[in-house]
């Protein structure tokens, strides 16, 4: 395989594992991808196909710094909601990227998880992910989380409906229920919470995105858009997360080793 580092990538790289502390889970809303297009005269799609490279980017170099989750917002439910035509491309082009990409996430001990409303997605794209995920299985050494036809209400109404069958069944007490019992019924199940999530585009919102999960995330934004974020943009993000102090609501004085 192809090693697409350069001298300084491998640099940076280094200096990030010796100094840095590296998220465990880095969550990325990918946005920019009509407006790179646009603003090369070209159709918003092909803002979609290369920003494929970037994500391929984006999964090696976090394979390669030890991050143990990486959760891509690929497509929202309100996505589906575009021109027919810009749906219909993105499915296709999630089909062949997930075909192309399996020999790569193996060779890279990549193991792939989906999160988000899997009944909305076409046949063909249902059995490729099922497929893809299903011959990952045993990889150990990063997860991929592609957040598809997913939204943090959809996931949040999905588990309420879910814990009131518990409570109807007698499996659970109203009382039982706890901020853990929640968490356990999201879709992001058994994920820790994202330390660092990154939109790219410069849009200073959620966007639906892991409402619940994001609660103590660290932010950081970028106007690059996703088709040109690379490595370089991604250690930029985890320095800067590296510098700040999370006080989980402290202060602090107490987070400081006595
Ligand atoms: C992100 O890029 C990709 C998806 C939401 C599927 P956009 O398509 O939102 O690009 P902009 O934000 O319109 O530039
Ligand atoms: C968020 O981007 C969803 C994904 C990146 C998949 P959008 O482009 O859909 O978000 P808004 O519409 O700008 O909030
Ligand atoms: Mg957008």
């Amino acid at each position: 395989m192809k090693d697409k580092r350069t001298p300084e990538d491998i640099r940076s790289q280094e200096e990030l594992k010796a100094d840095c502390h590296i998220p465990q889970h880095i969550a990325i809303i990918m946005d920019g991808n009509g407006r790179w297009a646009k603003d090369k005269g070209q159709p918003r799609v092909r803002g979609h196909h290369a920003g494929v490279e970037s994500v391929r980017d984006a999964v090696e170099a976090c394979a390669e710094l030890g991050v143990g989750f990486l959760t891509l917002y690929a497509f929202s439910t309100e996505n589906w909601g575009r021109p027919k035509e810009e749906v219909g491309a993105l499915m296709s082009l999630l089909i062949h990227s997930l075909r192309r990409e399996l020999k790569t996430l193996n060779q890279n001990n990549i193991r792939l998880m989906t999160i988000g409303n899997r009944e909305d997605l076409p046949e063909k794209v249902r059995g490729e992910l099922e497929q893809t995920i299903e011959l990952t299985r045993q990889n150990t050494r990063m997860t991929l989380v592609l957040a598809l036809s997913y939204s943090g209400r959809w996931d949040m109404t999905q588990a309420v409906r879910a814990i009131s069958e518990e409570v109807l069944s007698g499996k659970l007490t109203v009382g039982d229920i706890s901020a853990d019992t929640i968490s356990d019924h999201l879709a992001t199940k058994g994920i820790p919470d994202p330390d660092l999530m990154i939109r790219t585009s410069g849009e200073m919102r959620i966007s639906n995105f892991l409402l619940w999960q994001l609660a103590y995330s660290e932010l950081y934004i970028t106007d690059c858009f996703w088709p040109d974020f690379r490595r370089p943009h991604l250690y930029d993000a985890i320095r800067s997360y590296s510098r700040r102090e999370r006080r989980f609501g402290k202060v602090s004085e107490q987070l400081k080793p006595v």
